[in-house]
């Protein structure tokens, strides 16, 4: 099997982490990785957001669950209000995934390409990662939008289609269970 498919299997989603920060130089490789994915007519519509500070991630949570709290019918209402619920699972990294569907009419699936592949990146340097799908359901709320432009540079205009922890793991990656996806082929 060769290194690609080696990483394609090894990679989960880690949801427990070492604090210890990533070096500057992988987090940009991630980063590269991300904007490297295809992407719908060659638009490259993918903004990627890195937050690497803890007091930021901490407000991104409390901004999070706020909104969230102004929202009756928001689908995370319970999962993102539970006593202890951090966006980032305690990950010393965290990226958000962006782009503006006004430029590109494949904007998600070019968000979520950007994603795996910076997954497979990071777990060719032992870095473990977690998609974080919350922050989409709240793009639309005018104060987490306020946030996210005032404090994170957020550009105007973008709709968050995913976000990710990324850290060391604490523990061992577990072996991926066998896949219930399924393939035909016809030849
Ligand atoms: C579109 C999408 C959204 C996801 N959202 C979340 C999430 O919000 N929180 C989370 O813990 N995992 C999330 N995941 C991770 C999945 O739960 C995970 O990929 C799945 O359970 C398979 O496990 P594996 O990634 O270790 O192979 C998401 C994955 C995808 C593709």
């Amino acid at each position: 099997m060769n290194e690609v498919m080696q990483i394609i299997r090894q990679r989960r989603s880690v949801r427990k982490y070492q604090p210890r920060q990533l070096p500057p130089e992988e987090c940009r490789s991630i980063v590269e990785a991300g904007l490297y994915a295809p992407s719908g007519m060659n638009r490259q519509p993918v903004h990627i957001t890195v937050v690497r500070r803890n007091d930021l991630t901490d407000r991104i949570t409390s901004e999070l669950k706020a909104a969230v709290a102004r929202m009756p019918g928001n689908r995370y209402r319970d999962y993102v209000g539970a006593a202890g619920y951090t966006v980032n699972f305690g990950a010393p990294t965290f990226m958000i995934v962006s782009a503006n569907p006004a430029r590109a009419a494949t904007a998600e699936a070019d968000c979520a390409c950007a994603l795996e592949n910076m997954f497979l990146a990071a777990r060719s340097f032992g870095i473990g990662s977690c998609w974080v799908n919350q922050l989409g359901s709240v793009t639309d709320d005018d104060a987490f939008q306020r946030f996210l432009q005032e404090e994170l540079a957020f550009p105007a205009g973008n709709v968050i289609f995913g976000a990710a922890a990324f850290g060391y793991p604490a523990g061992d990656f577990p072996p991926a269970p066998s896949r219930r996806g399924s393939s035909n082929w016809v030849e």
